[in-house]
């Protein structure tokens, strides 16, 4: 019994073939393509490789020649089968033999057996010449093939860098058009509330009180937006002061709560956090740590916990958020990092969001010397719960890289 790697993109060939080798008691590899063939061929140590010519990729001339270059596969005989390819060109190539199409069932289980047995078609000397004429016409083929290969690259790649521009531009801009009519907005709501245009009845002031949580949301999404736009740029800018990450964590929690919408789970701050006194930027700092604390309630089902505790260590401080939510899939780990990534970014999806707190959180921390990390199931004790969700850590350095603007 021998395994046969078969190379070929028609169904109907590879299943005749399959049949045939299968009924004289060989193993059957197939693939429909040349990459994916010269993969196998290296993973499956077949004892022959049949190579159709006609594949889309890689052609079977093509294939056979890279073949030829793997050492593994030296003494292993690699027959060509086409219906119009040629057979110097094949030999030249590196093939060992040459089966036309159509496939005859007895003759071709016959030449099979032969292959295996140790048979080799060579060329005779007198068409040596004509060997080496075929190949240098392959090879000038696969380099011209290459040519047009680089070329398609090298206009998709300018294709992307221009979608990747246009994305920032339309980034910079619709956070600006959207910024400037919030600011009237937010200036006349504080007079309305204030009362300076007048007494509300307690209607007025309870649906104006709406407007302003409404406005409220409708400004962290803006401030995201710009911040992200912000740093795609380039023109994120870093303060660089004292701090303490406890206040940090603590301003960032009350800011959830006055801002969002954290009735539904149960927040439970480690109530002896310890003094973390860093340098760097503690504005950034804070949006960021909300942005994971507003993942941490948003993906954990109502009546959950989530834990927020810090870690202090000799050169760095870290806040650590763990939840009750589903946890995030291992290869979505890094993903979700990138902007505007969401492991269900569907319109039908249950949580709101556009994609870019993570990534924000990230560049920040990166930019005060730490980064983030974030793991599903951990086991580790955050606050003194162990939850089974995600346990979000967000690191900065005590003291922040030195190129931030004192301020
Ligand atoms: N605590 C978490 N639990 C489960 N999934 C999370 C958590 N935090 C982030 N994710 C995943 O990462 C994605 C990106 O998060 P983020 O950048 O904050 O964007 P958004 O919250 O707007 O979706 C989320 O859509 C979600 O799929
Ligand atoms: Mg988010």
């Amino acid at each position: 019994m021998a395994r046969v790697l078969h190379i070929e993109d028609d169904p109907h060939s590879r299943r005749l073939v399959a049949k045939i080798l299968r009924a004289a008691g060989h193993e059957v590899v197939e693939t429909d393509n040349g990459l994916e063939g010269i993969r196998l061929a290296a993973e499956v140590e077949p004892d022959l490789i049949l190579v159709d010519i006609n594949v889309p990729d890689l052609d079977g001339y093509e294939v056979t020649l890279r073949l030829r270059s793997i050492s593994s596969l030296a003494g292993v005989p690699i027959v060509a089968i086409t219906a119009e390819g040629d057979r110097a060109t094949s030999l030249a190539v590196g093939a060992d033999g040459f089966i036309g199409k159509p496939i005859q069932a007895r003759k071709f289980a016959a030449t099979i057996e032969k292959f295996l047995g140790g048979h080799r078609e060579s060329g005779s000397e007198e068409r040596a010449g004509a060997r080496e004429l075929a190949l240098r016409d392959r090879s000038q083929r696969i380099v011209e093939r290459l040519e047009g290969r680089v070329r398609d690259l090298q206009e998709a790649n300018a294709r992307l860098e221009e979608m990747a521009r246009l994305r920032r531009e339309f980034l910079q801009n619709v956070s600006h058009e959207l910024a400037t009519p919030m600011t009237p907005v937010v200036g006349y709501l504080r007079l309305l509330l204030g009362e300076e245009l007048g007494e509300l009845t307690p209607l007025q002031r309870k649906c104006i009180q709406s407007i302003q949580r409404s406005t409220t949301r409708l400004r962290n999404v803006v401030e995201t937006l710009l911040d992200v736009s912000a740093l795609e740029a380039g023109r994120m800018h870093y303060y660089n002061r004292q701090y303490d990450l406890a206040d940090v964590v603590r301003q960032a929690v009350e800011r959830l709560q006055h801002e969002g919408d954290t009735s539904r789970v149960q927040l439970v701050v480690d109530p002896a956090l310890p003094s973390a006194p860093a340098t760097g930027d503690p504005d950034k700092i804070q949006r960021a740590v909300v942005h994971v604390l507003d993942n941490a309630v948003k993906f954990t089902p109502r009546g959950g916990r989530v834990a927020v505790g810090l870690a202090v260590g000799e050169d760095a401080v870290e806040v650590q958020v763990l939840d009750e939510g589903p946890g995030v899939a291992a290869t979505d780990l890094d993903r979700i990092m990138e902007p505007f990534v969401q492991v269900d970014g569907s319109a039908t999806r249950a949580h709101g969001g556009v994609g870019l707190g993570l990534a924000f959180a990230r560049r920040v921390a990166e930019a005060m010397g730490g980064g983030i990390s974030v793991e599903a199931a951990p086991g580790t004790p955050v606050a003194g719960l162990t939850l089974k969700g995600t346990l979000v850590r967000l690191r900065v350095a005590r003291h922040a890289p030195a190129k931030l603007t004192e301020g």
